[in-house]
């Protein structure tokens, strides 16, 4: 079978690829996949596979059952949306849409889940149980189309056993893949905070009440969150990477509006850590005087992989293409909404190799001179197979 499968996904690499072109000459925005969704209904349709279409929007989900489908069912996820960034690369496949790019290899991502739909409706016959495929809008903006897509249920009827997604990595040479068991990837808040003081002349302090004082105490306090509060188990970030105090020399402003981040891997931890925030810098402003309205807008979950499923894969990622092509990864505290199936059903989320020092293919994610070396299409859309496959057979 692995033979069969590589053969398939070898005779299948170039059209793989011009989905991919395809894809990248015509990105669209999040939430706004519409033509996107339409060329991957039709190229499912092409396969004798029938999508349904217009789910949360722009997503589309399609299932190809093997011989006795109701046995196990295996979900796959691609997300389809692109970035607002004028892609920089001089290529024949350069983006049309100004303004717009796949910088951060979605069409990489659904190209790649076409070429593997397409080798498993060849191979239907030979395996047992159901692949559902889910096309998903919206990564790249809160609240993320994963969160709307199970919303709209798409983790149900029929309800997958485990999801499997893949995601391009700059650092990884084309050719090798990259898992990592149990925490992966943290949950991401967004933290805008306004403290209020009463502003005046900076030399009467004495009848002034001082924000800037107080967001720098607050400043300060917040780094004991993590440092006295959070396990040292659980990797926790809170970072403030602005501050505006619109004063002067000579003026003390009447407030201080901070930003910041907080990232975790603990669901638990995450939801303490709101309530001890919040407390914290509110009765600091208390105590001194002021007032602080501190807002948490909630991101994306904590991801975390399946570490049985996930063992599975890497183990079958290794017979596919031999053990020095496959790696280990670190725990990586960026976020993806991929993590809302995690919350769900048993997930493994994989790194795909992109880069080629040779050709010069070695920008990172979100930067306009984000490429891949396209030989990972044909490793991306075949490895995936397999792994159903395994986990089918
Ligand atoms: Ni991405």
């Amino acid at each position: 079978m692995k033979d069969k499968i590589q053969v398939l996904a070898a005779s299948f690499a170039k059209e793989v690829i011009d989905y991919r072109h395809f894809l990248h000459a015509n990105p669209e925005l999040s939430f706004q996949e519409f033509n996107t969704a339409k060329f991957v209904a039709a190229t499912l349709r092409s396969f004798g596979i029938e999508p349904q279409e217009g789910v949360a929007g722009t997503g589309v989900v399609a299932l190809i059952k093997g011989k006795n489908p109701d046995k196990k069912v295996v979900a796959l996820r691609a997300d389809m949306d692109a970035l607002p960034i004028t892609e920089a690369n001089d290529v024949a496949y350069k983006s049309k849409n100004i303004g717009v790019m796949h910088a951060c290899g979605h069409d990489v991502h659904t190209s790649s889940l076409l070429g593997t739909a397409r080798i498993l409706q060849a191979l239907k016959d030979e395996f047992e149980g159901t692949v559902k495929l889910i096309f998903q809008p919206g990564e790249e903006l809160l609240p993320g189309g994963a969160s709307l897509m199970i919303k709209e249920g798409v983790l149900e009827n029929p309800t997958p056993n485990g999801i499997l997604g893949q995601h391009v990595m700059p650092l990884l040479p084309a050719g090798t893949v990259g898992f990592r068991e149990g925490m992966y990837m943290a949950s991401a808040d967004e933290i805008y905070v306004t403290v209020t003081g009463k502003g005046g002349h900076a030399a009467m302090p004495e009848i002034n009440i001082d924000p800037v004082l107080i967001a720098a105490h607050i400043i300060v306090a917040m780094q004991q969150i993590v440092s006295r509060n959070c396990s040292p188990k659980i990797p926790s970030v809170l970072s403030f990477g602005k501050v505006t105090a619109a004063g002067a020399t000579n003026i003390i402003p009447n407030e201080v509006k901070m930003e910041g981040t907080f990232r975790t891997m603990d669901e638990n931890w995450r939801a303490e850590a709101h309530l001890k925030m919040v407390k914290l810098a509110e009765s600091i402003a208390e105590g001194m005087g002021g007032n602080c309205h501190f807002d948490i807008h909630k991101g994306y979950p904590y991801l975390e992989n399946h570490p049985a499923l996930t063992n599975r894969m890497k183990n079958a990622a290794i017979e596919y293409l031999g053990e020095d092509k496959v790696v280990n990864l670190d725990i990586w505290m960026a976020a993806e909404d991929f993590a809302f199936y995690t919350q769900h059903t048993d997930a493994c989320f994989y790194r795909l190799g992109i880069r080629n020092e040779a050709l010069g293919i070695t920008s990172s994610v979100h930067t306009p001179t984000f490429d891949i070396d396209e030989s990972a299409l044909e490793t991306g859309s075949g490895l995936m197979a397999w792994l159903v496959w395994n986990e089918l057979k």
